[in-house]
Parts: C-alpha cells; sequence; structure tokens
C-alpha cells in the first residue's frame, strides 16, 4: 500500500531580476508503506528540496503530495500539527540539528511537549523506551549533544525523530558526514527501527552503496527530475540512464562483482536557472546525446518490469 504519492511537484526559488531556480523541475515518485525510497543524485539536484517539500517546511510551487491519499500542501493548522508528528525528518549533521544547551532528555521529550503529552511520567516512559530502541542506556539522558559521539549523536537526532511514532522519516544524508565506522552502524539502525516500526523512509544520499542497502526502490535525479527509477537490483544491474550509468563507473562498491564501467561524468550540473523544458537536460554531458535531444524533453517511461528512465536513446531502443 502506498503510503506517499508525489505528483508533478515543482519548487522554484525566486532571485534577482525576475529569474528563478528551478530546484524540483516535475518530479512524480512513491513509497510503500513500510519501504523506503532511495534518492540519489549529484549536488544541486534537488534531493533536499523533495525531501523538505514532503515535509512541509517549504512550500512547493506546483504539484501534489498525497500522504495516505490525502494532499498535504495546503493544510489547515490543526491539519497541519498532526503531520508533524506523522512526517519527520533527520538532518545530515547530528550536531548541528541538535541544541547543544539541552541534555538529551530534554531533546527528547520536546517533541512530546509540542505534541501534547503534558504528563511527566508518560514523556519520561516514552523517552526510555526510544532510547532503548536505538541502544543507548539511560545514563545518556543526563549528557549534552557535545559529550556523545558522531555516531551516538545521529542516534539522538534519529530518536526525537521517531519519539512521535512517525509513519515516514525523510532521512537527508544521515551518514555522509560520519566516520566510516558509525556509517554502518546507522543503517543497521535504521533497518531495525523500520522492521520493528513499519515506518516508510525516504532516504537521500550521494552514497550509491549505502542507498544500496538501504532501499527498496531508488529514483535518481538531474536537474530537479527523476531520471530512472527501479528496484535497486534492476538500476544496479541494468542501469538504462546514461546518468545513472556515469554514477556508476564513478562509484568504488565494496564487491567486485559490482564495480562497472563506463564513461566518466564530466563538468558541472547545468545552471538550475530558468531551466527549459524543452529539451533533455543531460545533454550537454552525455556522450550519447544526437539531435532530438536538443529538441525536446524526454519522458520517463517503462524500459523493463517495474523499470523507467527518461532518455530518448532508450525509447528508440525498447
Ligand atoms: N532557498 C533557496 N534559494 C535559492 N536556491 C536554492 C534554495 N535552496 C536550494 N536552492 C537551489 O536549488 C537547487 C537544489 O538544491 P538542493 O539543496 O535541493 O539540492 P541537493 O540535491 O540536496 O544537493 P546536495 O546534495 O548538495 O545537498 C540548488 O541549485 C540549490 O542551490
Ligand atoms: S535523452 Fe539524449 S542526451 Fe538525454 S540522456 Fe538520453 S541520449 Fe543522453
Ligand atoms: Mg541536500
Amino acid at each position: 500500500m502506498q503510503i506517499l504519492e508525489v505528483k508533478n511537484l515543482h519548487k522554484r526559488f525566486p532571485i534577482k531580476k525576475g529569474r528563478s531556480v528551478y530546484a524540483v523541475n516535475g518530479v512524480d515518485f512513491t513509497v510503500e508503506q513500510g519501504q523506503t525510497l532511495g534518492l540519489v543524485g549529484e549536488s544541486g539536484c534537488g534531493k533536499t528540496t523533495v525531501g523538505r517539500c514532503v515535509c512541509h517546511l517549504l512550500e512547493p510551487t506546483e504539484g501534489e503530495i498525497l500522504f495516505r491519499g490525502k494532499d498535504i500542501v495546503r493544510l489547515s493548522k490543526p491539519g497541519l500539527k498532526n503531520l508533524r508528528k506523522e512526517i519527520q525528518i533527520v538532518f545530515q549533521d547530528p550536531y548541528g540539528s541538535l541544541n547543544p544547551r539541552k541534555l538529551v532528555r530534554q531533546i527528547l521529550e520536546e517533541p512530546l511537549i509540542v505534541n501534547g503529552v503534558n504528563a511527566k511520567d508518560r514523556r519520561l516512559r516514552r523517552v526510555a523506551e526510544i532510547l532503548a530502541m536505538i541502544e543507548l542506556d539511560n545514563g545518556y539522558l543526563e549528557k549534552y549533544p557535545i559529550q556523545l559521539t558522531q555516531g551516538e549523536q545521529q542516534r539522538v537526532s534519529i530518536a526525537r525523530a521517531f519519539i512521535t511514532n512517525p509513519r515516514l522519516v525523510v532521512l537527508d544524508e544521515p551518514t555522509s558526514l560520519l566516520d566510516v565506522r558509525f556509517r554502518g552502524e546507522i543503517v543497521l539502525l535504521l533497518k531495525r527501527l523500520q522492521r520493528e516500526t513499519g515506518c516508510s523512509y525516504i532516504f537521500i544520499s550521494h552514497d550509491l552503496n549505502v542507498v544500496y542497502q538501504i532501499s527498496h526502490r531508488i529514483a535518481v535525479m538531474y536537474l530537479g527530475r527523476v531520471v530512472e527509477e527501479g528496484p535497486p537490483d534492476t538500476v544496479f544491474d541494468t542501469p538504462n540512464h546514461p546518468y545513472t550509468q556515469a554514477l556508476l563507473a564513478a562509484t568504488l562498491f565494496p564487491d567486485p562483482d559490482q564495480r562497472r564501467t563506463g564513461f566518466a561524468l564530466k563538468g558541472e550540473v547545468p545552471s538550475p536557472v530558468n531551466l527549459q523544458n524543452d529539451q533533455c537536460n543531460f545533454a550537454s554531458r552525455c556522450p550519447s546525446a544526437r539531435d532530438v535531444c536538443f529538441e525536446s524533453s524526454p519522458k520517463l517511461r517503462i524500459v523493463g518490469e517495474d523499470h523507467y528512465s527518461a532518455c530518448h536513446e532508450q525509447e528508440s531502443n525498447t
């Protein structure tokens, strides 16, 4: 069952002289209940903007975001309060996202207070429960964030997101600032929490290794659009879009069977200011580009079982 459906999402940020940054430029995807959608792509392709729109931290310029079948883009105040409990976000920088002047206990009690859990003993019971779920003992309650390791700080951020028992958590690069030794343990923790709570995730990352480990589906973004989507094994074993092929070729997988060769991505992502939608926006970097690629924008279309790609070259092959 779908918990989230995003339809034709656009987010433009107005800048000077009547121009706009086209951060998200017509994105569609779904997230199934209890599953993880991995959102990958180079810096600036719009991953965080999508995540923030889903969490209602940004208002989309256009499009629909259906959570449990209801459009949440224009919610009333009471509806929004409920939504904040059900959709949570975990940020990249655990230390930066925790108030350094508050104890772990206060940090974890805060969302409960906001959500009207007035009885202190109820709050403390829930805090103890969530602390056990993230495998920290009660001694941590009276510590400040600075007294924790990076891995422990990220565990506390995750606990804060889970304390209201959300149904969807957006994880925006939750492992990318962590030391390698903490990354694996955070991924294992997230997988276990998903099994225990049935919560769905949108997992945003540059790191294809991590995304592969945690995702049930993967959406590859380029310049504000999804250019390929499918199950991780399909996308990683038979990448269809030239951009996905290049991303995979640039990734060093621990398993030699997963390592791929392909053309090297050169140059920066083009500017997202006043992007036109009348060509393939990957054409300036694509070795397979031909005339049609500069004349019309390819649509996401089915290229295999449960596998979608937006590329003119592949259209002619399927
Ligand atoms: N408030 C804003 N005002 C103007 N432009 C913005 C704003 N927020 C984001 N952008 C631009 O929108 C585009 C998408 O940004 P976003 O942060 O969503 O990308 P990202 O894929 O998360 O990148 P990264 O991997 O570096 O986190 C970028 O070009 C960014 O500079
Ligand atoms: S549509 Fe053309 S330019 Fe775009 S990815 Fe496909 S082949 Fe390359
Ligand atoms: Mg980001």
